[in-house]
């Protein structure tokens, strides 16, 4: 298992730049399933999460080629789906990455039927997935879950077996529910509203690909989407969304450590709350006409302020930037309360960042978090995805050394984090098992 080896206390200066957003990028890829005609896609993330997915999609009988085709690096991902002799995505793959549900609909749409594996829950939640299967089921699915697998078929009418399009409304706002419902309905008979739906930027970026497939969609960005259902899509080329946490995450890190980054790539514009959130701590920004750039400057040795807040679903605070602006309050100037009202168990990073000095206390879905002048190096465990971040935005200010452990979860969700990061400054290094054995 790799490690991270930091040294913190090195103030980060110089350019970075943003890779294609995981969770846009994952949904989209599993919107190829929903047509025999090849998608284009350019700016996929190189990332554990697209391997899987990839993964299980070759299983059914995709055929997914990534070849470097731009000057600047950037290569395109091509996946075909034309030859799908598999409707089933098998628990071995699923457990390892929950968001291979986002299979369900598109299958169900294009085939008429799917077996998915309940992905089980993970370190931040039970993470269920009854509102997927509701809304299915209110697009005349017949859904049965048995052994640990969701068996759907789609109603036979006039003798096609097809999903039939109706009025859905989810009890809570979903994410991956919403996507799930939206790729479905793009091939159901008739009219569906989606009522309740998400409107983070990733549902939007998935709107606009099935949009450039052919699919009628309208009401993209608000919370009621309006699909018209249609006989086939067709293939498209499309380019990912910049990952808006990524983006969030090195801002972060520049606000911890001083020093002045500038990103590019980016996407400021579905990046509202954590950049209001950052300008209350004193990060100065400095974004481009297009939201393209974003400059973030920190003088050395400038403490932050406390930034307080709540994690809402989106234009909320997103609760995937919660544990990284805990960082920064562990060494802010004040106290400040932090709320999680997305997951129930999204504060496991606390621990370890208390092994690194910091001074937090958890009461139910709220952390209180008191400023310290500084932390100190300690070896650390990553517990999911987004602590292991914070986690090395937190050592990156640490006096001294620290390790990381168990970076699987960094890689499922950053694209080459360590090298990034030591591009401008940062003392990092990937230890790999066979050197740390
Ligand atoms: C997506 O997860 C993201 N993953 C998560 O990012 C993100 O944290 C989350 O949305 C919230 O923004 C991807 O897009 C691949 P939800 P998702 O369904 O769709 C409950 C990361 O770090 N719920 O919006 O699984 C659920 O338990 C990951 O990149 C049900 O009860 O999240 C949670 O409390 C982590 N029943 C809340 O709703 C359901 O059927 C929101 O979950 C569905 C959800």
């Amino acid at each position: 298992m790799d490690k991270l080896l930091i040294t913190g206390g090195t103030p980060l200066r110089g350019d970075m730049t943003i890779s294609g957003a995981k969770n846009a990028a994952l949904p989209i890829i599993a919107a190829s399933l929903l047509t025999a005609e090849p998608l284009h896609l350019g700016n996929v993330p190189h990332l554990a999460d697209i391997n899987t997915l990839s993964t299980l999609l070759k299983r059914m009988g995709c055929i997914i080629n990534r070849d470097i085709k731009h000057a600047d690096g950037d290569d395109l991902f091509t996946i075909n789906a034309a030859n799908i002799h598999s409707q089933e995505a098998p628990y071995d793959l699923v457990k390892t990455m929950r968001a291979s549900i986002l299979v369900l609909g598109p299958l169900l749409a294009r085939f008429g039927h799917a077996k998915v594996s309940l992905p089980g829950g993970c370190a931040i939640g039970q993470r269920p997935v009854d509102q997927h299967i509701k809304g299915l089921q209110a697009l005349g699915a017949n859904i049965t879950v048995e052994g640990g697998y969701i068996y759907a078929t789609a109603p036979t009418v006039n003798g096609e077996r097809r999903l039939q399009g109706s009025l859905v409304r989810t009890d809570m706002i979903t994410v991956t529910g919403t996507e799930n419902l939206l790729m479905a309905a793009c091939l159901a008979r008739g009219e569906t509203i989606l009522e309740n739906a998400a409107r983070e930027p990733e549902v939007s970026d998935l709107a606009h690909l099935l949009v450039a497939m052919g699919a009628n969609i309208s009401g993209i960005g608000t919370d009621r989407l309006v699909i018209q259902g249609v006989d086939t899509l067709h293939g498209a080329n499309y380019t990912v969304m910049p990952d808006r946490i990524e983006a969030g995450t090195f801002l972060c890190a520049v606000a911890m450590t001083g020093g002045e980054i500038t990103l590019h790539k980016t996407d400021a514009a579905s990046m509202g709350a954590t950049l209001d959130k950052l300008r209350e701590c004193g990060l100065k920004l400095n974004i481009n006409a297009d939201g393209t750039c974003i400059q973030a400057s920190m003088s050395v040795g400038t403490i932050p302020s406390a930034m307080s807040f709540q994690t809402r679903e989106y234009p909320g605070f997103a609760t995937d930037m919660q544990a990284q602006i805990m960082a920064v309050n562990t060494i802010a100037n004040g106290v400040a309360t932090i709320s999680e009202h997305i997951f129930e168990n999204r504060f496991m990073h606390v621990q370890e960042l208390c092994r690194l000095g910091a001074d937090i206390t958890i009461d139910g879905h709220t952390a209180i978090v008191r400023g310290i002048k500084q932390l100190n190096g300690a070896p650390v465990i990553a517990t999911d995805l987004r602590a292991s971040a914070c986690l090395v935005i937190a050592a990156l200010a640490a006096k001294g050394q620290s390790v990381l452990d168990r970076v699987y979860h960094l890689d499922r969700g950053y694209e080459q984090m360590e090298i990034k990061l030591r591009a401008v400054g940062a003392q990092i290094e990937r230890i790999s098992h066979k050197q740390s054995a």
